[in-house]
């Protein structure tokens, strides 16, 4: 299952997508991806080292994932939008070829820093690229969970990014500037079927509750207040989610719910993989590469399950359930 993290900066998309990484680690396979312009994620998960950069690698990336796919004639006319067809090589969540560092029972993986050049809406060499090609060409399931902590910026709207995932968690202080994000989020979203479950952080009282429910409806899920051992830890305290406050916990279990409810959708997948890849390609991909890559799109293919092999995973029996 793909879960992405939006929101505003500040807003607390590392802090929540690592602490829902280290809860969903106790129920599964779990693969966390820094993929933010201030790359957080990893010390919010208390990691030692750096795995490479995805964003430094995405001409190997491209070599490795079109495998011997026909449609595709080299790493240079491979675009990040470039679905997977026949001869693609698929990936599960855990491909060793993407480096990782281990921490907390997570894999975690980062895009790298972001440069200026990394925010332009038609950029061919984004780094987050790297994170829609390992998105397009993964095969995940029930279990496993890729958490990627985004920006809720328009490099994701362009490309397609914002479709890869099965449940979008917008987080949302209790501000105006909150809920603006939430809706230009949501009414983008709204128009490819992409469901955005707000998050509200750093809710103080029953006020802030109300303000979240008045302006974003039935659209929050759930909220988190100020979490002092969240604050200890910043100030270099070791921190393991047993610190974490009752109410914060019980509301990581409503995000884990959330997730294990939502139906796989393969269809979906692969009708905007190929729709997107249609659009980059008349914006600026065809013209970027001297080719016609709609012709990258192999009609034949069939994604999900059908062409790898999935096992299901269950849910550990120590995997807590919300109260
Ligand atoms: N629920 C919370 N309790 C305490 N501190 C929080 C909480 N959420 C976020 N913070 C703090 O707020 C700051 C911004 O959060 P961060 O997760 O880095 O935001 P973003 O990734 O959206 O930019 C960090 O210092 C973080 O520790
Ligand atoms: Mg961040």
């Amino acid at each position: 299952m793909r879960v992405a993290f939006v929101g505003k900066g500040g807003s607390g998309k590392t802090t929540l997508s690592s602490l829902f990484a280290r809860y969903a680690a106790q129920c599964g396979t779990v693969v966390a991806i820094d993929a933010d312009i201030n790359q957080h994620l990893g010390l919010a998960l208390g990691a030692t080292g750096t795995p490479r950069p995805l964003g430094g690698m995405i001409g190997e990336i491209k070599d490795y994932l079109r495998g011997d796919n026909p449609r595709i004639r080299d790493a240079a006319s491979m675009v990040k939008t470039t679905p997977p067809g026949r001869g693609s090589r698929l990936i599960r969540p855990d491909d060793p070829f993407f480096p990782s560092e281990r921490v907390e029972g997570i894999s975690l993986m980062v895009t790298g820093p972001f440069g200026e050049d990394d925010l332009g809406v038609a950029c061919y060499h984004s780094k987050v690229g790297a994170v829609e090609l390992y998105l397009n060409h993964l095969v995940d399931g029930q279990g496993e969970y890729v958490v990627v902590d985004m920006t809720a910026g328009a490099d994701s709207f362009a490309s397609g990014l914002f479709t890869r995932f099965d449940v979008t968690f917008l987080v949302a202080e209790p501000t105006r500037q909150g809920v603006s994000v939430y809706r230009q989020y949501r009414d983008h979203a709204a128009d490819f079927g992409v469901a955005v479950s707000v998050v509200g952080n750093k809710v103080q009282d029953p006020r802030d509750v109300d303000f979240l429910r008045e302006h974003v409806g039935d659209d929050l899920l759930t909220w988190f207040g100020h979490s002092p051992a969240v604050r200890a830890m910043e100030q270099g305290q070791a921190f393991t989610l047993d610190a974490l406050e009752a109410d914060n916990h019980d509301a990581l279990a409503v995000l884990l719910k959330r997730v294990d409810a939502q139906p796989k959708d393969w269809e979906r997948f692969g009708a905007q993989a190929a729709e997107f890849h249609l659009r980059n390609a008349r914006a600026w991909a065809d013209r970027a590469t001297g080719e016609d890559l709609s012709t990258q799109i192999d009609p034949e293919f069939v994604y999900g399950p059908a062409s790898i092999k999935v096992s299901p995973r269950r849910h550990m029996e120590a995997c807590p359930s919300p109260a």
